[in-house]
Order: structure tokens, then sequence, then C-alpha cells
């Protein structure tokens, strides 16, 4: 079973929703779970061996929220290469926008570029065709965690 961090960028609480649905159905395949809001470099830096769930809005022009934008600047800076990471990643939007899920979109692609192992495709939630983002992610997360 894995030691799974859930790192949360929300502006509204949909994304937190998402999150703490993730967090009863991977405990509930036994994995250990903890989810972070405002998280810290430190907190991500525990989990550097074991995996990490990206789970995030997007806002401004394809932005990441506030809550979430200081860990990515100090993983750009500071941290460079974590090739022992495994991560996943929701990321919601609106595709009325042009940068549809572009926060989510935007940290995979630095994990990619920092030499981390994604497990899965990502998750794209369109807030133009789901109400409830946190049950539109359910299967995803019981997949995601299965495969782990
Ligand atoms: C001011 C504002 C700007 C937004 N900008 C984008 C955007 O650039 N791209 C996108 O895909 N979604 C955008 N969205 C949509 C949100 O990401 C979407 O509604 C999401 O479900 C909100 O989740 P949250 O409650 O966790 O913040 C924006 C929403 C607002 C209110």
């Amino acid at each position: 079973m894995a030691k799974i961090g859930v790192f949360v960028g929300t502006v509204y609480g949909n994304a937190l929703a998402v999150a703490e649905q993730a967090q009863q159905i991977l405990e509930l395949q036994g994995h250990e779970v903890e989810v972070f809001e405002d998280a810290t470099l430190e907190q991500w830096q525990a989990y550097l061996q074991d995996v990490i769930l990206v789970v995030t809005s997007t806002t401004g022009q394809g932005d990441l929220p506030d809550n979430i934008q200081p860990l990515y600047t100090e993983l750009t800076d500071k941290l460079g290469y974590q090739p022992d990471l495994s991560y996943g990643v929701i990321a919601l939007g609106d595709s009325s926008y042009d940068t549809f899920c572009g926060g989510g979109c935007t940290f995979d692609e630095l994990l990619q570029e920092q030499g981390a192992k994604r497990i899965g495709d990502v998750l794209l939630i369109d807030a133009i065709e789901v109400a409830e983002p946190e049950l539109f992610a359910q299967n995803w997360i019981e997949e995601w965690g299965t495969s782990l």
C-alpha cells in the first residue's frame, strides 16, 4: 500500500471536495493518505520516494490558484529533479476558457520535466458539463489507486 500526499489548489472549494473524495476512496483501498492545502515545499518533499496526487482548479487565464502557486514556484526554483516520485493529476476547469484546465496541465508539465513518473492520464473535469466533480472523479480515483 502506498503513502499518498494529496496537494490541492482551489479557489471556491470544488477541487478540495474532489481531494476529500480521493482521500476517502484511497484510504478504503488501504493507502495512507493526507490532504494538503497551502502546502509547503517541506510537505511535498516528504513524498519524494512515494506518491502524490495533485488536484487543482484553474483561475485567471490558465493560472494556478493562490493556495498552490507558491508551492509550484518553489518546486520550479528549488527542486529541479524528482525521479523517484510517482504522481497523478486531477485538473478542474471550464472549457469556455481558452486555457482549459491550464493549472493542472502546467503542474503536470513541470513534474514531467523534473523526471517524475505519472500514473495514468490526467483527469480533466469540465465545470460546464459536470455539476458534481467529486462524483465524476470517483471511477478515475478507484482505478488510479488500484494501479499504484
Ligand atoms: C475568475 C475565474 C477564472 C477562471 N479561469 C479558468 C481558466 O483559465 N481555465 C479553465 O479551464 N477554467 C477556468 N475557470 C474555471 C474553474 O477552474 C472551474 O470553475 C473550477 O471547477 C473551479 O474549481 P475550484 O472551486 O476548486 O476553484 C475560471 C473560473 C473563474 C471563476
